[in-house]
């Protein structure tokens, strides 16, 4: 059986950004104002910002990690866990998202190669452990008690992403490569698609816009995430 040029059973990767999550209600970061949430970028999503202000840092993080508990995910998360479940090949779902709406869909082969929102990283012991309510200032590693060395295990800009061995091996390896989402904007995410065309992948974006990398996919399909993932799902499976 052929799906998008590739025979079910090969391998898939698919890179979720920010656009996979947008119909659940969660902000996106490159709206028309260029501000995420009020903020610039580097005031929150820095080391150095985080040196300079932590306590704005963790209330603008306190507040996202807060949001989660009014969001739902959408059928675009719940078409993408379906595909997992039955999808007979390798398959690996990597996401740039903190958010946790993937893994309430029901992913579970899932990498979040910006860390997590639920997440925290105690930088006295430097464990890494989660992190569900407020954090601020004050908070308490469980692990070693030093108060005031938890940030959030966030990926920030300058920060290597995480397991980016196991991303790159799976990508090398991948007969289908689908980006969701995603502006295309940010490195190293936005370099997958062309690894993936450089080892022979058939490459489909799934974007509400034309993204940045738009020229390197061999096929790009314009909507919303939450429509036209369950077509795109339901095309390969069924
Ligand atoms: N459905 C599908 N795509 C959408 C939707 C939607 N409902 N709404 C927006 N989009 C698309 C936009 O067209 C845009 O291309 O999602 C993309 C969102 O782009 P960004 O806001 O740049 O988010 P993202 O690409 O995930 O950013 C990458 O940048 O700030 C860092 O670490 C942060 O992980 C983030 C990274």
């Amino acid at each position: 059986m052929v799906a998008d040029g590739r025979r079910i059973g090969d391998s898939l990767v698919i890179l979720t950004g920010a656009g996979m999550s947008a119909d659940s209600g969660v902000p996106t970061f490159r709206a028309a104002d260029g501000l995420w949430e009020g903020h610039r970028v580097e005031e929150v999503a820095t080391p150095e910002g985080f040196a300079r202000d932590p306590a704005l840092v963790h209330a603008f993080y306190d507040a996202r990690r807060a949001h989660l508990a009014a969001v739902e995910p959408n059928a675009g998360h719940l078409a993408l866990a379906r595909l997992e479940r039955e999808w007979p090949g390798n398959f690996l779902l990597v996401t740039q998202n903190v958010d946790d709406l993937h893994e309430r869909a029901g992913s579970e082969r899932l990498i979040h190669m910006h860390g997590e929102l639920q997440r925290g990283w105690c930088l006295a012991c430097d464990h890494r452990l989660p992190w569900a309510g407020a954090m601020g200032e004050g908070a308490v590693c469980p692990a070693c008690a030093a108060t005031g060395q938890v940030r959030p295990d966030i990926v920030w800009f300058g920060e290597m992403p995480y397991q980016m061995d196991r991303i790159d091996e799976a990508i090398r390896t991948c007969d289908l490569f689908v980006s969701i989402g995603t502006s295309g904007a940010v490195y190293p995410a936005a370099g997958f698609v062309q690894t993936a065309r450089y080892v022979g992948a058939r490459c489909l974006e799934l974007n509400l816009d034309p993204s940045q990398g738009s020229i390197f996919f061999d096929e790009t399909r314009l909507g919303r995430a939450s429509e036209i993932v369950p077509r795109w799902v339901d095309e390969l499976l069924d």
